[in-house]
C-alpha cells in the first residue's frame, strides 16, 4: 500500500520491472503529460471548427467568447457531451453486434452459436412485447433480435423499447416531460452531434438535455447487450475463480481476453476446452485463459474464467513474460501493448475491422467460422509459447479468490431462497429494518490522475463498513477482486456488522460451496443495466419513484467517453452519482450547477465530484441515510 502509483501489490513489481527493461509504461506517460493545460481541464477549450483551438480567458477583452462568440457555458457544454455521444456509441454498437449475431442464429446462419438461455428468451420477449405463446424459440428470438436491432434506426415519433420496457412509469413521465425520451440511437446521436456543431445550439441547458437524451440511448444498447447476451451464451450463476496477475501460469500457454465484446471470446473459451491437448503436445501443462478489462468480465460471470488485472495495468500483463497472446476486440485496449509485446514474444491479436494497432497480428473475426478463428488464436498462442523465453518470466506471487457471476437473476435466486414470493424483498426489508443502509453501484474504469484502484478499495471498504450492499461492474469489479474483496474473507474484514448479518443470512441460504462476497459483481460495463434493473425493482417493492430510493453509483476512477454516458444516464434515472475525477464542467459555474443541483430538482440524480477518497464515501452515506429518513418520514 506504499507506491503511490497504485494500490495493487502485484503491479508495484511489474513497473519496477518495467523500468529495468527501460520500458515507459502508462504511469510513465500519465506523469509526462503533467502539468495539465487548465483549458483543456476545465473543459474550456473548443476544438469543433478549424478557427480554433479557442480558450476562454475571462478577463481578456474579447477572448472572453470564443471568435464565434461561443460562452463558457457553450462551449463546456458542447465538450462535455460529445463525450456522451462517443460512449452511447461504443456502447450501443456493441449491443447492435450482438443483436445481429442472435437474428443469424434465429435465420439458421450461424452454426457456432446458439439460443443458450431459452428461459431468458421468453422472458425478454414477455417484457418488450413479442408474442411467444405456442411460438418455436427461434422465431421468437429472430422477433426479439429484430426489436433490437429497430432500436437503431428508428425515425418517427415512437418511444426507444428497452429503456420503456424496463424503467418505471414515474420515471419515464419525468422522461417525457422534459423531453429527453429517445425514439432511435443513431437519430439521437446523429441529433446530438448537429446540435453541438459550430454555429449551432448555445443554449447550455438544451445542450445538456440532448445529451442525456443520448446517454439514455447508451443505456438502451447496454441493457439489450446484456439480454442478448444472456439469451445467446448463457445468464451469469455463482462462479468461483481468482483474479491478479498471479493467475498467470508459468507452465501454461497463457491466452489474455481483452475488450469488451464477448462474440470471439465465448468462442476461445470453448476451443481452449478442446485443445489442452496441442497445448500439452507442445510441452505446457494446459491452455490458461485470463480476462482483462469487460471481455474479462463477460468470460468470469458466464465461465469463470480469471481475471488478470483490470485496464490501467493491462501492459503489466505482458512484462509477466508468460503472456503468450492477448487477443483484442473493441474499446478500452492501449495502443502501447503492441510495442511492449516486441521486448517479448507476446502476439497482439486485433479481431475487429474497428479495431486494429498498426504492427499487431490482425485476425479478421467472422461469425460464420467463429469456431475456427478461436482456433487459429489458440494455435498462435500455442506457437509463441514454443518461443518463450523462460528467463524473461516473472510472474508475482499474487492472487486472490473471487466469487463472481452475480446477474441479477442469480441474486434474486438467492433471495429466492428466503423470500419465494417476493425475493427483492429480501434486499428491501433489510433496508427498511436499518440492517443496512441501502445499495451502492461501482462502475467505471482506471484514472491514473489518481493512485491507481486506491479510490475503488477505499470508498468501497468505507461503504461496507458502514452497512452499505454494494455491486460493482467493469473495471471497479476487477480492482475488487484484486483487492481480496470479491469474496467471504472480505467480508470479515471489512463489513460492518448489520451488512455481515445480512450477508450471513444469504450465505446460509445460498448454500454455494464458497462464502458469499463483500461486493457482488454483476459482470462487464454493458452490465450496469442489470443494476438499473435492480434499482427499479427496489423503487417498485418500496413503492418510490426512482429518486427516493436509497441507491447510489460511483465511478471512483472514471476515464472513458462511455463512463460519462453511464454516469448521465444514471442521473437522468434518478440516481446520485459520485465522479473521483473533477469533470471538465468546472470552467462553467453554470453548467457545473446544472449537473450537480439543478439536475437533482429535475430527475432526482445529480453528479458530485469528489477526489478524496474518505470524503466520497461520506457524502455517499449521507445521501443514502437522507433518502431512508425522507422515507421513513413520508410513512
Ligand atoms: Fe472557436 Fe467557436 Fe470554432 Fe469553437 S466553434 S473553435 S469557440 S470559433
Ligand atoms: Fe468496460
Amino acid at each position: 500500500m506504499s507506491d503511490k502509483r497504485t494500490i495493487d501489490v502485484a503491479a508495484t513489481p511489474m513497473l519496477d520491472r518495467a523500468k529495468e527493461i527501460g520500458f515507459l509504461t502508462t504511469f510513465d506517460r500519465a506523469k509526462a503529460q503533467e502539468p495539465r493545460c487548465t483549458f483543456g481541464n476545465t473543459g474550456i477549450c473548443c476544438r469543433i471548427c478549424l478557427q480554433g483551438p479557442c480558450r476562454i480567458l475571462p478577463k481578456k477583452p474579447g477572448g472572453n467568447k470564443g471568435i464565434c462568440g461561443a460562452m463558457d457555458y457553450t462551449i463546456v457544454a458542447r465538450n462535455i457531451v460529445r463525450y456522451i455521444a462517443g460512449g452511447s456509441a461504443a456502447h450501443s454498437d456493441h449491443g447492435r453486434h450482438i443483436a445481429e449475431t442472435v437474428l443469424h442464429v434465429a435465420e439458421g446462419k450461424l452454426k457456432d452459436y446458439q439460443i443458450t438461455d431459452a428461459v431468458k428468451l421468453i422472458a425478454v420477449a414477455k417484457k418488450i412485447g413479442v408474442e411467444t405463446e405456442g411460438r418455436d424459440v427461434l422465431a421468437v428470438a429472430k422477433d426479439v433480435a429484430t426489436a433490437a436491432l429497430d432500436e437503431f434506426g428508428r425515425v418517427n415519433e415512437d418511444e426507444i423499447t428497452w429503456l420503456t420496457a424496463n424503467s418505471n412509469e414515474s420515471t419515464l413521465d419525468v422522461l417525457r416531460k422534459t423531453n429527453i425520451m429517445p425514439s432511435g440511437i443513431n437519430l439521437s446521436l446523429a441529433q446530438l452531434l448537429h446540435q453541438t456543431h459550430a454555429g449551432n445550439d448555445a443554449d447550455p441547458v438544451n445542450i445538456i438535455f440532448g445529451g442525456l437524451k443520448a446517454a439514455l440511448c447508451d443505456y438502451d444498447g447496454m441493457a439489450l447487450a446484456t439480454d442478448l447476451s444472456d439469451i445467446l451464451f448463457g445468464t451469469g450463476v455463482p462462479v468461483v475463480t481468482e483474479a491478479n496477475l498471479g493467475a498467470i501460469k508459468a507452465d501454461k500457454v497463457n491466452i489474455a481476453l481483452h475488450g469488451h465484446n464477448p462474440l470471439l471470446s465465448q468462442m476461445v473459451v470453448k476451443a481452449a476446452k478442446e485443445m489442452q491437448g496441442e497445448a500439452k503436445t507442445a510441452g505446457a501443462a494446459g491452455i490458461n485463459l485470463v480476462g482483462i478489462c469487460c471481455t474479462g468480465n463477460e468470460v468470469l460471470t458466464r465461465e469463470g474464467v480469471a481475471i488478470a488485472t483490470n485496464f490501467a495495468t493491462q501492459e503489466l500483463a505482458i512484462l509477466t513474460g508468460a503472456m503468450d497472446a492477448m487477443v483484442v476486440d473493441v474499446q478500452c485496449i492501449m495502443p502501447s501493448l503492441r510495442s511492449l509485446a516486441e521486448c517479448y514474444h507476446t502476439k497482439i491479436i486485433t479481431t475487429m475491422p474497428i479495431m486494429k494497432i498498426p504492427g499487431s497480428y490482425h485476425l479478421a473475426f467472422d461469425e460464420h467460422r467463429a469456431l475456427d478463428s478461436a482456433k487459429e488464436i489458440i494455435r498462435l498462442a500455442i506457437d509463441a509459447y514454443k518461443v518463450r523465453d523462460t528467463e524473461k518470466v516473472c510472474i508475482p506471487d499474487v492472487r486472490n479468490t473471487v466469487v463472481a457471476g452475480f446477474t441479477l437473476e442469480s441474486l434474486l435466486n438467492i433471495f429466492k431462497k428466503i423470500n419465494a414470493d417476493a425475493p427483492i424483498r429480501v434486499l428491501t426489508d433489510a433496508i427498511e429494518a436499518g440492517e443496512i443502509k441501502g445499495v451502492a453501484l461501482f462502475a467505471g474504469c482506471n484514472n491514473l490522475k489518481g493512485t491507481h484502484d486506491e479510490n475503488h478499495f477505499t470508498i468501497a471498504t468505507e461503504l461496507a463498513k458502514n452497512d452499505v450492499f454494494i455491486v460493482a461492474t467493469g473495471c471497479a469489479a476487477q480492482a475488487f477482486g484484486k483487492e481480496g474483496l470479491l469474496n467471504g474473507d472480505g467480508v470479515q474484514k471489512y463489513a460492518g456488522e448489520g451488512l455481515k448479518k445480512f450477508i450471513a443470512r444469504l450465505n446460509a441460504a445460498a448454500g454455494l460451496t464458497a462464502e458469499l462476497p463483500l461486493i457482488f459483481h454483476m459482470g462487464s460495463c454493458v452490465d450496469n443495466s442489470r443494476a438499473q434493473d435492480l434499482a427499479n425493482m427496489m423503487a417498485k417493492e418500496m413503492g418510490l419513484d426512482n429518486r427516493d430510493v436509497p441507491y447510489v453509483a460511483s465511478a471512483p476512477e472514471a476515464m472513458s467517453e462511455k463512463a460519462v454516458a453511464i454516469g448521465s444516464w444514471n442521473v437522468a434515472l434518478g440516481n446520485p452519482v459520485h465522479v473521483g475525477v473533477v469533470a471538465p464542467t468546472v470552467g462553467s459555474t453554470l453548467v457545473n450547477d446544472v449537473v450537480t443541483k439543478v439536475a437533482e430538482d429535475v430527475f432526482g440524480g445529480f453528479f458530485f465530484w469528489e477526489t478524496d477518497p474518505v470524503k466520497a464515501a461520506t457524502r455517499l452515506v449521507d445521501i443514502l441515510e437522507e433518502r431512508n429518513w425522507k422515507n421513513a418520514m413520508r410513512k
